[in-house]
């Protein structure tokens, strides 16, 4: 959508992964100050966005509350001081009759919360899809459901950045771009890189297994969902493949390495998911790796696309284990490559010149004539073994130590 925002893929901070409902105006001012003590919002993370169970009663006059105990001193309140520390407020609801977890919904509500948002200066809105009351199915029912919403919020002249979150159904890759500036790819990602679960392989968005929302996406199965739409995303409008499970305990540090990478790389919305007050150098050295947010945030925006997938390997438990190689152009003319090993076994891998570069020139040619690449590995003297301890003690540091000698905060535990 040309609303002049998400130009690149959204960074910032999501609760839900890591905290559901467990929300307080004191979590989203203490998530915050580690955006910034950490150094993570210079690196670009600048949306603090709250998801659901936020909400108090809808008034007689039509207009949505806030739970006063959750959140004493107002949403205004929480939005100026997000804006003084540099960052911008996101909030949440459904286009339904309630929101997932069965708070006040803004389905024909639409004008008055959109105008409500905007006099509290939210500057970012995730929009669920649950019970939706029947008007869904088609691709028609949805996208007059969630345009209602964008249509609001245009009206409001505020800018206020559009995040759609209908699991990938109703075929929204045809009409997401239109209303929104991201638009969800899949049901709710969980911490695993590769378990397989039912709920989330169906890929026909009519059926009704693929509606319930619930954590059931590995890693795996949203890159798999996305890969074919991955040129449907560009400046304006970005697929989401959900928020980032980094730093949450159920994959290994490569695991997230690979999650991190892929969403970086198919330009996906970044959105931490993981409990800041407990952030870890670790997960801090994957988030915070400025190569790999620099392939996120390149200006053309254009995803690597996928040029193999191989099953012949060995799998896992789950009976999983596959390669992939991607590929796709960063400005000005370098390329992305990105060996992608799934399998339940270390590999070398290799690729060439003519895979790379098979979906960027002439049907079987390699546009590509320069004879010598320079390659740089994007996580190499990061999260090699060999590195880690350099990281620990520059790095990291470095970011510390802002925050670890400050007395207002509770976060030296574990440091
Ligand atoms: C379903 C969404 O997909 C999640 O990301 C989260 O917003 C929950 N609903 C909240 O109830």
């Amino acid at each position: 959508i040309s609303n002049g925002l998400a130009r690149t893929p959204q960074m910032g901070w999501n609760n839900w992964n890591s905290l559901g409902c467990d929300v307080s105006q004191d979590l989203l001012l203490d998530t915050s100050k580690v955006l910034l003590d950490s150094g993570l919002r210079d690196v670009g993370y600048e949306y603090v966005v709250l998801d659901d169970c936020w909400q108090g009663e809808r008034g007689q006059n039509g207009y949505i509350t806030y739970d006063e105990q959750k959140f004493p001193n107002g949403m205004k309140y929480i939005a100026g001081k997000l804006h003084d520390m540099g960052f911008k407020y996101g909030m949440y609801s459904s286009a339904g009759e309630m929101t997932c977890a069965r708070f006040e919904g803004s389905l024909d509500y639409e004008k008055e919360d959109a105008e409500i948002y905007a006099s509290w200066d939210v500057d970012y809105l995730k929009y669920d899809n649950c019970f939706h009351m029947g008007r869904f199915g088609t691709a028609k029912l949805s996208f007059d459901r969630f345009n209602a919403m964008s249509q609001a919020l245009n009206a409001t002249g505020r800018p206020i950045l559009y995040s759609l979150c209908n699991w990938g159904e109703d075929y929204v890759h045809t009409w997401g771009m239109s209303l929104a500036n991201s638009w969800r790819v899949s049901g709710d990602i969980y911490d695993h890189f590769d378990r397989p679960d039912a709920l989330c392989s169906c890929n026909d968005p009519r059926d009704p297994h693929c509606v319930a929302p619930g954590s059931h996406c590995s890693v795996m199965n949203i890159i798999n969902k996305v890969a074919p739409y991955v040129d449907r995303g560009g400046p304006g409008g970005w697929n989401d493949m959900d928020m980032l499970e980094v730093g949450q305990g159920g994959m290994t540090d490569s695991e997230y390495v690979a999650h991190f990478s892929m969403w970086c790389a198919l330009k996906s919305a970044l959105l931490i998911g993981t409990d800041l007050r407990k952030l870890t150098p670790n997960t801090l050295t994957i988030l915070n790796n400025p190569a790999v947010i620099a392939v996120s945030q390149d200006p053309m925006g254009r995803s690597a696309t996928r040029v193999r997938q191989d099953f012949n390997v060995k799998k896992d438990k789950y009976g999983q284990g596959e390669i992939q190689v991607w590929s796709g152009p960063l400005y000005p003319s370098d390329q992305l490559v990105i060996l992608l090993n799934a399998a339940d076994e270390d590999l070398t891998m290799t690729t060439d010149l003519n895979e790379i570069f098979v979906h960027e020139g002439p049907e079987g040619s390699a546009p590509h004539t320069k004879h010598e690449y320079a390659v740089y590995d994007l996580w190499a003297d990061r999260m090699d073994e060999r590195q880690a301890e350099k990281i620990l003690q520059g790095d990291f540091k470095k970011y510390q130590k802002g925050w670890y000698n400050s007395t207002e905060t509770p976060y030296k535990e574990g440091l």
